[in-house]
């Protein structure tokens, strides 16, 4: 920040991560941006399954690889170096800006949310500029105006007061990883369809002409299986694969265990069982009926036989919001001169808490550009960001910030 033109930098404690806040507002009667971006990332374990180290950035293929590349410091840096640019051409930036880049994103945001309460005057905007979603593909670069929101959960079954031999009491006793299993086959139904009660009540209904328009945006079917290589695929009955992904709720298990993993047998019944998992949520839900509703349904569907403490870990609301602010248009223009393309507009199913808080604190339009692929492994081994999307996303931030100053 400091080499890009920023004299006014801090480092804000909070209670886990620091926030770094930067701000230029020597552009007097031009418009103000709040920049927002992460620097903390997903762990980058299981380490073994990268090509080269996670931490150690390595150019291969003409792609960048190292976790956080695409999510989200490799997109951050893209602003950056933008801003850097305009500055070593003019002297100055050419609008007001304020850069905000927080480390718990990937943890539900909950320092930022305390900063930002205490802050609203400092973190004015007239917009707000995010760069921490996808391309729908390469060459297509993208305008994202929705995201899902996200509630997490974890969950604790213990039957047994302690681990018992199996043979000794197998047959006679609960085992909670079976009670697990057979919650979790319980909540889905045949058409793929969430069987908590109420989980679909408040869902908008999007209008024919939105509906259209995403499907018929220049997603490709082939790009999407060869990323995710299964060997099927299934999603609620009913809707397309885009509006699976972006418009509908869903209830996805994250992780399981319990019992006895290491190598060879040990014959136990185990006393506890664990499961992490989450809802992706979309406009009509509310995030605290929703983990209500949940939780009433997991301890309705479980046996007497097991204890269960049930965890909300976090919730978040979904956004998603109308683009027809001037900023917008001059968005999409500053992209075509980045990429050569035309840019298009997308809703996208991951979340960003900070998005939906301070939409609803402010009311300022909110420009999500990606410059990230969705095959490029966020969260996953060999993380990597495409280096021409690297280039022409400076190219195309460049031109926006510029374009701005005529706002
Ligand atoms: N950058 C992602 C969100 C994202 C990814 C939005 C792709 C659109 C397209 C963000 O870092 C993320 O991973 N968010 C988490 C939510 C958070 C509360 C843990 C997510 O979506 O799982
Ligand atoms: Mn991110
Ligand atoms: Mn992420």
């Amino acid at each position: 920040m400091r080499s890009a033109g920023f004299q006014s930098i801090e480092i804000v404690p909070t209670a886990l991560h620091p926030l770094v806040y930067a701000e230029s507002l020597n552009a007097p009667g031009k418009p103000t941006i709040l920049f927002y971006g992460h620097y903390d990332v997903q762990p980058a374990e299981p380490l073994h399954l990268w090509t080269t180290p996670a931490f150690e950035p390595t150019v291969r293929n003409g792609n960048i690889y190292a976790r956080g590349t695409a999510d989200d410091k490799g997109q951050v840096h893209i602003h950056l170096k933008a801003l850097q640019a305009l500055h070593q051409i003019g002297g100055e930036f050419p609008i007001n800006i304020k850069i905000l880049i927080e480390g718990e994103e990937e943890v539900g945001s909950v320092s930022l949310w305390n900063f930002v309460q205490k802050n609203k005057e400092k973190l004015k905007a007239d917009a707000l500029v995010v760069s921490d979603t996808s391309m729908l593909g390469k060459g297509v670069p993208s305008i994202t105006y929705g995201l899902r929101g996200l509630n997490y959960y974890q969950i604790e079954l213990t039957g047994p007061r302690r681990d018992l031999h199996s043979g000794v009491y197998g047959g006679a006793v609960p085992n909670p990883l079976a009670a697990l299993a057979e919650l979790f086959a319980k909540l889905h139904d045949k058409n793929f369809r969430v069987t908590v009660p109420g989980f679909y009540d408040n869902v908008k209904q999007l209008s024919k002409a939105e509906r259209k328009a995403l499907n018929a945006l220049p997603w490709s079917r082939k790009t999407f299986q060869e990323a995710v290589g299964a060997p099927g695929y299934c999603g609620e009955k009913g809707f397309t694969t885009v509006e699976q992904l972006w418009i509908r709720p869903t209830l996805e298990l994250n992780g399981l265990w319990g019992g006895y993993q290491g190598e060879g047998a040990k014959t136990v019944i185990p006393s506890r069982a664990y499961a992490k998992f989450s809802t992706r949520l979309v406009p009509g839900q509310d995030p605290q009926r929703i983990a209500k509703l949940v939780e009433k349904h997991v301890r309705k569907l479980l046996p007497k036989t097991v204890t269960c403490k049930f965890e909300v870990l976090s919730t978040g609301k979904p956004w998603s919001a109308p683009y027809h602010a001037p900023i917008f248009q001059r968005a999409q223009a500053a992209l075509q001169k980045g990429f050569n393309q035309k840019a298009v507009f997308i809703r996208e199913g991951g979340s960003i808490p900070f998005v939906t808080q301070m939409y609803d604190t402010f009311e300022v339009p909110c420009v999500l550009i990606g410059f990230g692929l969705p095959d490029e492994n966020a969260h996953a081994p060999d993380e990597h960001l495409y280096l021409e999307n690297y280039f022409s996303g400076i190219k195309a931030i460049a031109h926006f910030y510029q374009d701005l100053a005529t706002l």
